[in-house]
């Protein structure tokens, strides 16, 4: 499965570099008469071309069907991000009040990381699938138990989620709160249930998540849109919004979808198509959505509800992008081939940006065992920075990082991450070599972090 992360941004290039990059594989076609893949060949999974421009291309996994070969073959080929579709929402993970089942959700988190893909945590706060017990619940009874459920919960999945749903589809169709039991504990359970979320995993981006708020002019959109404003304006904790793109029951894609996602992002979240399937698998639908997301620097995936279509909540609808026997729909290709023909905005672009980023003034600091962790710059965005890390001198070690205050580190990739504080990383080895990275939203200090390695 090919491999990404949701921050780092490379692989761009000109359309006149691929002309000529592709002109230069004819003549050597035509000369030897064998075509060697050039260093432009269209990528031929979902996720390898996603990976081109530095975004992912995820899934929904269901724990029940990982014992279905035909489904888990089709799923580790071409994701490379799972969101569990059922196993990390309330009813899941807290059956019984203060009680956490963990073993489905794991299943699901083990299945992706062991295949190379990341996580996406799905949800902490919703009216919806909630056990039983919290459904007949309210007030500060409530709120306590909505609080010590994310605590839990994420602690739980601490330094292993590249993205958290923290709040899932608490609007109206008229742009207003959706009335529930969550809601009647005062208006504020959004920003309490983010600032709860940030305080317990610092290391993972947090979301809003939201069905039909994908056209620009809907009240809807415009409600969510007005409350991520909000936050931002006022320090709340949010990273990321999720479109759930269900352009089923009735629902299609609007002319305006990269339009909402860019006024998303304009705030200075990412922003991803989380739940996308399509009646039918309309070939032009399911361009469009990918190419609205291609067009947006910070849309930094897709993620479609299942794998085939007999696996679909709404399996009716036909709207993935695999039949029922596993084979490519004609949907299918029309998304590689937006995903593969790079065209849309160059995402090495910072969005907004208000600063560009110092060279590093702390001096990469060779461990104390018999490795050496060297740092170098990734891509940068207004917000924060990457940084790839390469371990040389053993296979087996500890990188301790340390980012200085008021930085912190929002993603971590191809390591085992561990927090001994919110400013202090633990690294070590996930069984995937030596070359790993990190996202830092640097809040004003662009000063690069220490690096200790040690083998002991
Ligand atoms: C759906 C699942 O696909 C079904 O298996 C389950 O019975 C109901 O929930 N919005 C969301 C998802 O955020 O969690 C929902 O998933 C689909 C709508």
């Amino acid at each position: 499965m090919a491999r990404s992360s949701p921050a780092p941004r490379r692989g761009w290039r000109s359309p006149g570099t691929r002309a000529l990059a592709a002109a230069a594989t004819v003549a050597a076609t035509a000369a030897v008469l064998v075509t060697a893949p050039g260093a432009d060949a269209a990528a031929s999974t979902l996720g390898a071309a996603a990976a081109q421009s530095g975004r992912y291309f995820g899934t929904a996994i269901a724990a029940g069907r990982l014992g279905d070969s035909a489904y888990t073959t089709i799923a580790a080929r071409e994701f490379t991000m799972v969101t569990p579709e059922n196993e990390m929402k309330p009813d899941a993970t807290e059956p019984s009040q203060n009680q956490f089942s963990f073993s489905a959700g794991d299943q699901v988190y083990n299945w992706a990381i062991s295949h190379g893909a990341q996580v996406r945590g799905h949800t902490l706060a919703w009216h919806s699938q909630q056990p039983g017990w919290m459904q007949s619940m309210g007030g500060s009874a409530l709120r306590s138990a909505m609080i010590n459920h994310i605590q839990k919960v994420m602690a739980h999945y601490q330094g292993k989620l590249a993205y958290w749903d923290v709040v899932n589809e608490a609007f109206n169709e008229d742009g207003s709160r959706r009335s529930s039991n969550l809601q009647s504990t005062g208006n504020d359970w959004i920003e309490v249930a983010f600032k709860t979320a940030r305080a317990a995993d610092p290391s993972t981006k947090l979301c809003y998540n939201d069905y039909n708020i994908d056209n620009w002019n809907y009240a809807k959109t415009q409600g969510v849109y007005n409350m991520v404003r909000d936050f931002k304006s006022r320090g709340v904790p949010i990273d990321c919004v999720g479109l759930q793109g269900h352009f089923t029951g009735g629902s299609s894609v609007p002319s305006s979808l990269q339009t909402t996602i860019s006024g998303f992002a304009a705030l200075g979240v990412d922003v991803a198509l989380t739940e996308v399937d399509v009646t039918n698998a309309s070939t032009s639908q399911y361009a469009a959505l990918t190419q609205a997301c291609m067009n947006v620097a910070r849309c930094v995936g897709i993620t479609v509800w299942g794998v085939r279509d007999s696996d679909s909540w709404r399996s009716s609808e036909s709207p993935l992008l695999f039949d029922g026997n596993g084979n490519k729909k004609a949907a299918y290709n029309s998304v590689l081939n937006v995903l593969n023909s790079g065209s849309g905005t160059p995402t090495t672009t910072p969005t907004n940006p208000t600063t560009t980023p110092t060279t590093p003034t702390t001096p990469t600091t060779p461990g104390g065992g018999s490795c050496t962790a060297a740092l170098s710059a990734g891509q940068s965005w207004s917000d924060r920075y990457n940084l790839t890390v390469s371990v040389s001198g053993a296979s087996s070690w500890t990188v301790t990082m340390t980012v200085p205050s008021p930085a912190r580190i929002s993603a971590t990739w191809n390591i085992n991450a561990t927090w001994p504080s919110s400013q202090v990383l633990l690294a070590t080895p996930n069984g995937n070599g030596n070359n790993w990275g990190v996202t830092i939203q640097h809040n004003g200090n662009w000063n690069w972090p220490t690096v200790r390695c040690s083998t002991s």
